[in-house]
């Protein structure tokens, strides 16, 4: 049976496809869907994911049961072997079977903790629904990955520059008001690889990505040609860049920082004077939300080289071409 919750679940032949099947089905709504339930077990809020994946499934001739968890919805517990004498009521090995006899898939999201980034990278949450799940599983999000956006983050890239390989894209940490998941940076940096884009990371020392999702970035950037260089230099990562993504995300737990360390860089929130810096006409990209002011300048958001609300955009059409190769074959 066929999962997408990882970029690993496509692989670069396959990214390859999706965005070609998305940018194809743009401007078209093909009834792709008709008569598919698609279940939607949100653990954590959303506005794009939520929204665009309902749009999906309607405008396909399909429907969408929503459930928030903890929300009219039993808590659910994940850990094996935990006594549940706590407020999470009902198990995953019984609450995903039974949703699984409701609907054709599931679609889950469930954010990092951002406590233990070994524990977020084993992706329990995520891992249990595919584990006890009879139908596909489609990730929204997870602790370790949110790769529909990693691949509509890459159609926008695709649909600027005319293709992907060799393409040189900055990925810059950002500040925030709080430790934020790494799923976001993790799935730009995997769907980038994965496309053959040459990838700079820039961050702050001790923002580090987990060892496994760069070992995994420069397996694909080995065989698809693409590179990856990071660095602790933002002006180094922007020089020459074409695309140029701002993220916040929380400090390695292994870097001993603490949470406060997130707005401890000011001046590494993107503005048009760090745009400057790329390439004349680079694109800005940015998963939303972002708070602005905080990650990056109103000038930067809203310069006509900010293709924020395309890319939020194609999260509608990725998740259609993914939605055809889950179900359809
Ligand atoms: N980019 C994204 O996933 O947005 P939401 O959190 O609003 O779904």
């Amino acid at each position: 049976m066929k999962h997408f919750t990882s970029i690993q679940d496509l692989g670069p032949a396959g990214v390859e496809s999706i965005l070609a099947k998305a940018a194809h089905w743009k401007g078209k709504f093909p009834k792709h869907l008709v008569d598919k339930l698609l279940g939607m077990v949100f653990f954590n809020p959303s506005l794009r994911t939520r929204a665009s994946f309902e749009a999906v499934l309607a405008r396909g001739g399909g429907n969408a049961v929503v459930l928030e968890v903890g929300n009219g919805v039993w808590k659910l517990e994940d850990r094996l072997g935990a006594i549940m004498d706590g407020d999470r009521a009902e198990h995953v090995k019984e609450a995903v079977p039974v949703l699984a006899r409701y609907v054709d898939a599931l679609a889950v999201r469930t954010f990092a903790s951002c406590a233990d980034d070994d524990a977020d990278h084993a992706d329990p949450v995520m891992n249990a629904f595919r584990q006890y799940s009879t139908v596909p599983v489609i990730s929204m999000e997870s602790a370790r990955e949110h790769p529909c956006q990693g691949l509509a983050d890459l159609l926008t890239v695709q649909e600027t520059f005319g293709a992907t390989a060799k393409v040189p894209v900055t990925l810059t940490w950002a500040p925030h008001i709080k430790p934020l998941p790494k799923a976001v940076p993790n799935s730009f940096l995997l769907t980038a690889a994965a496309a053959g884009c040459e990838i700079r990371v820039a961050h702050p020392k001790g923002f580090e990505l987990h060892p496994s999702v760069l070992e995994e970035a420069k397996a694909f950037a080995a065989y698809t040609g693409g590179s990856i260089t990071v660095t602790n230099d933002q002006t180094e990562a922007l020089q020459g860049s074409k695309a140029v993504y701002a993220k916040a995300w929380g400090p390695s737990t292994r870097s001993g920082l603490s949470a406060e360390a997130v707005k401890s860089e000011p001046d590494w929130m993107l503005t048009r004077k760090h745009m400057a810096k790329a390439v004349k006409d680079a694109i800005f990209l940015h998963c939303l939300p972002v708070r602005r002011n905080v990650e990056v300048s109103d000038d930067v958001l809203d310069h006509p080289s900010s293709r924020v609300v395309d890319e939020a955009e194609n999260r509608f059409h990725v998740q259609r071409a993914l939605m055809d190769w889950l179900l359809n074959g």
